[in-house]
């Protein structure tokens, strides 16, 4: 016998990215030698003191439940940093320490969104955006970019998808998955359209440590108008290697945001892991760190130059030059329509299929993120595996 789910669930799947990354981590249990682009995380392991802090934490007993929101050194901690680094004046009290960004986007969107309530998204987007918009009963409106403008969107385009529905915008410069980032006056035109709608903006800031040739991070929340409406959201796992801890926040001036988003944790999932809070506390305040993430940023610009330099060079692909994050999305779709070692390539699922079964080369499929004709190569791997996995993916092509 079935007994019924809540409704709810329907609206809610797997995580197209960690399938692709279970499915090649499988193919290699098995003993295929795959390469693989799919994960969504950094290959470095996390840095000695912060593991140190984390141990150190456990072996003090520091095993308890905390407040809720996070023990407040580290809400001080977070508070600096966001003051530090860009430019924004939160007390403690108004961010809100969670089990990952993830969670913290989850808390903030829960505490926000209500049914028929619509949240603009940029578009190629972060797959988990719109399973949480629907999820809380809302609906994701999308703006459309593509490679030919380095999938950004332009100002007018925002403004045109807000209506009187629209509770929401969520940004994310740099981008998962397009690595695209955002220019100061490119930012200031969002913040005067954000502002004059009056809504809403949840700024997921989580690669903002990823930047090549010289950009720079601007948070929105420093921007004119936009302290009260924007949501500060960042996290751990890219900045410093710290994925499975598990550490994200957010930050806003709205208190009964706060309040809503602490209610909601603390009927959930309470503090995030107690000694992963002084781990992430460690982070923030080593001073070692900052060349430490600097040398993480620069090897990730090497590798991406080398994969934009690798993947331009294979007929009939197309990958514009991300200026951030660690994700490139090349437009595979001149090859959709042929038969390609044997398997019929007819977008960008099958695409992806075929090239991790023939070729052993796991990337994930475009559709996921909206964007049918790309798939999305995480090059968060070493430049050797890039040049041998983007070498099958041409060998894999060459086929008929
Ligand atoms: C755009 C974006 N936001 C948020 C997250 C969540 O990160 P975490 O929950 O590990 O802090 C990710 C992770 O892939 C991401 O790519």
């Amino acid at each position: 016998m079935t007994l019924p789910l809540a409704a709810r669930t329907s609206s809610i799947g797997e995580s197209p990215t960690l399938k692709v990354s279970a499915r090649a981590k499988a193919l290699a249990r098995d003993g295929v030698d795959v390469v693989n682009f799919g994960a969504g995380e950094p290959d470095f392991d996390t840095p000695g003191a912060v593991c140190d802090a984390g141990i150190d934490a456990i072996r003090k007993g520091r095993t308890r439940y905390t407040p809720v929101t996070g023990i407040p050194e580290l809400k001080q901690a977070v508070a600096d940093k966001l003051r530090r680094d860009n430019g924004l004046e939160y007390d403690p009290s108004m961010i809100v320490v969670s089990c990952g960004a993830k969670h913290s986007l989850f808390n903030v969107i829960m505490s926000l969104v209500d049914p028929g309530d619509e949240v603009v998204i940029p578009s190629p987007y972060w797959v988990s955006y719109p399973a949480m918009v629907q999820y809380a009963g809302g609906t994701p409106v999308f703006v459309e970019s593509s490679g030919a403008s380095g999938f950004r969107i332009a100002p007018d385009a925002l403004r045109a998808a807000i209506s009187p529905r629209t509770k929401a915008v969520i940004l994310n410069s740099p981008s998962n998955p397009t690595g695209a980032v955002y220019s100061a006056d490119e930012m200031a035109a969002f913040a005067g359209v954000i502002s004059h709608a009056g809504i809403w903006c949840l700024s997921d800031e989580i690669y903002e440590k990823l930047l090549y040739d010289g950009n720079s991070h601007v948070s929105i929340a420093s921007l004119p108008g936009m302290m009260d409406l924007a949501v500060t959201v960042n996290g751990h796992s890219k900045a410093f290697a710290m994925t499975g801890w598990r550490i994200g926040y957010i930050a806003s001036t709205s208190s009964s945001l706060v309040k809503a988003v602490g209610n909601l944790q603390s009927q959930s999932t309470s503090n995030p892991a107690t000694p992963c809070q002084y781990a992430a506390l460690a982070a923030l305040s080593d001073p070692a760190m900052p060349d430490t993430v600097e040398r993480m940023r620069s090897a990730f610009e090497r590798r991406r130059n080398r994969i934009v330099e690798l993947l331009n060079a294979v007929p009939g692909v197309k990958c514009p030059l991300p200026g951030g994050a660690f994700y490139v999305m090349p437009d595979v779709s001149s090859h959709y329509g042929r038969t390609v070692a044997g398997v019929q390539v007819a977008d960008s699922m099958s695409f992806a299929g075929a090239l991790l079964d023939k070729a052993h080369v796991a990337v994930v499929p475009g559709v996921a993120f909206g964007d049918d004709s790309c798939v999305r190569l995480s090059y968060a791997c070493s430049i050797e595996q890039i040049e041998k996995g983007v070498a099958a993916m041409a060998a894999f092509l060459q086929e008929s």
